[in-house]
């Protein structure tokens, strides 16, 4: 792990605008969206049951699960549309140079 505690999960040309990804940290996975030139990392796992949001769609800053639709705002987490009803953690992101680093989930 790089000593800001930040890890390099993927390169800018790797992800076009409107486009997620699923990202590993460790264990996790994790869904990486690219919303108008702006990374966002949030957990890839659906509250409701499982759901891989980076294979749902990203519409703005809202994800929909593929499986039942619940919404999930990619930079907070925030569980917006039934039917889940947990938010999924978010972590931090930042660029350095041209990768992607993602950091620990926010509290
Ligand atoms: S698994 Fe995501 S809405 Fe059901």
């Amino acid at each position: 792990m790089a000593e800001s505690g930040f890890v390099k999960v993927a390169e800018i040309g790797e992800l076009p605008h409107g486009q997620m990804k699923q990202v590993q940290l460790g264990q996790e996975e994790l869904c990486l969206a690219n919303v108008d030139g702006s990374f966002y990392v949030i957990a890839d796992t659906c509250t409701h049951s499982m759901g891989p949001l980076s294979k749902g769609q990203l519409d703005g800053e809202q994800v929909e699960c593929p499986l039942h639709g619940a919404i999930f705002s990619v930079i907070t987490g925030e569980c917006v549309g039934p039917p889940a009803d947990e938010s999924v953690s978010a972590h931090e992101g930042r660029i350095s140079g041209q990768d992607i680093m993602v950091g620990p989930a926010k509290s």
